[in-house]
């Protein structure tokens, strides 16, 4: 429905990828080659979603991924997403480049919210955003660490996509064939980078490609060394995103982070990266239990969410996911996409013979031997 009602231009940014789009693929590959093991007669009447990540309950093991420019699916975009993951009782993680403000997302949202960060080259800006999130009540900051510059996306770069839209003789075309989504473009109020509007770096009102943004405003020599000034400015839980091996995995345990993000950026950055899902009990076993792992990218079910619990993440997280409820629907079909995957989650578990989501294990998987 997304791919109908979204301008081709918009729809690709969102489901597109990096170069041959391999690693895409492969975060949902990784899940299809994953099996269950069900086990049957266990007496079990009663399924309980419910988990905790970070020390806080949440309805199901699922994270919001952070996603830059959501108002591009939808003009309500991140209050969207925000409003929904507070009903549907789950952490929703606002990005940095959001196209609505920390204090916006808060002042609709009395749930759970995580805040994103990239390291801009100006520090100063990146600490004034992190006091502005903890005035804000959000509970964790969740560093990308897997973008020092921005992947080749090229579906974007072939359509010269910027953000937002530039008026062209295309744009209009793709426009005009998807008029719901050109009307409510128009009529309502030009997207920014909400957060950093009126801050010198460009805030979206001249439209940019993503990667100039990207690559001329964050610094791509982040390194170990602003996990630790991170600590020093932030009083909450931090949450490493983007982590790809097991190495890097063992050095963010001892970094002191909370919980890690087992990520590819969703198959937009390097591609040949390996699929989220095939480092999770790898680096399960490496860990024995802290930092907490989040399994992020190709999750598009409940029986997903299984999957990577079963090998050892405590929670997923999905981007795409959501998105496509929003561009599809508007808040509504974000509502909808919670709702399957808490259905489709509980229906697995029983189906599992498995009534709480502590009782996820790895002998219920079936793992390809190069992912154990
Ligand atoms: C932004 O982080 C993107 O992946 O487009």
């Amino acid at each position: 429905m997304a791919k109908r009602r979204l301008p081709s231009g918009v729809f690709d940014y969102i489901d597109g990828g990096a170069e041959d789009e391999r690693t895409l693929a492969a975060n949902q590959a990784a899940f299809a080659a994953v099996g269950f093991r069900p086990r049957v007669l266990r007496g079990i009447a009663k399924i309980d979603v419910e988990s905790t990540i970070l020390g806080q309950s949440l309805a199901f093991p699922l994270i919001l991924a952070p996603t830059g420019f959501t108002r591009i699916a939808d003009p309500e975009g991140e209050l969207a997403v925000a409003r929904a993951a507070a009903r549907a009782g789950l952490p929703y993680t606002l990005s940095t480049l959001g196209t609505r403000s920390i204090e916006e997302v808060r002042s609709v949202s009395d749930g759970r919210l995580w805040f994103q960060v990239y390291a801009w080259r100006d520090r100063r800006l990146v600490q004034e955003m992190i006091d502005r999130a903890a005035a804000a009540r959000y509970e964790a900051l969740v560093l990308t660490a897997d973008t020092a510059v921005l992947g080749r996306r090229e579906r974007d770069v072939r359509r010269g996509f910027s953000l937002p839209p530039a008026i062209g003789p295309r744009t209009i075309l793709d426009g005009a064939v998807h008029p719901g989504w050109t009307w409510s473009f128009l009529r309502n109020e030009p997207i920014r980078f909400a957060n950093v509007v009126g801050r010198g770096v460009g805030d979206g009102t001249t439209p940019v490609t993503l990667a100039d943004y990207i690559n001329t405003q964050f610094d791509p020599a982040l390194s170990w060394d602003d996990v630790s000034w991170l600590r020093s400015v932030w009083n909450g839980a931090i949450v490493l995103k983007g982590v790809q091996t097991v190495d890097d995995a063992v050095l963010a345990a001892d970094a002191g982070v909370d919980a890690i993000a087992l990520s590819n950026h969703g198959g937009r950055q390097l591609d040949g990266a390996p699929a989220a899902l095939s480092l999770v009990a790898p680096v399960a076993d490496a860990l024995g239990g802290a930092p907490e792992i989040i399994c992020d990218g190709g999750v598009r079910r409940g029986s997903d969410i299984a999957k990577a619990v079963a090998a050892g993440a405590t929670a997923a997280m999905a981007g795409r996911a959501y998105l496509y409820g929003l561009g599809a629907a508007g808040e509504r079909g974000v509502d909808r996409v919670l709702d399957w995957f808490r259905a489709d989650l509980a229906r697995a578990m029983s189906l599992l013979g498995v009534g709480t989501v502590a009782d996820l294990d790895r002998s219920l998987l079936d793992i390809p031997d190069a992912n154990r």
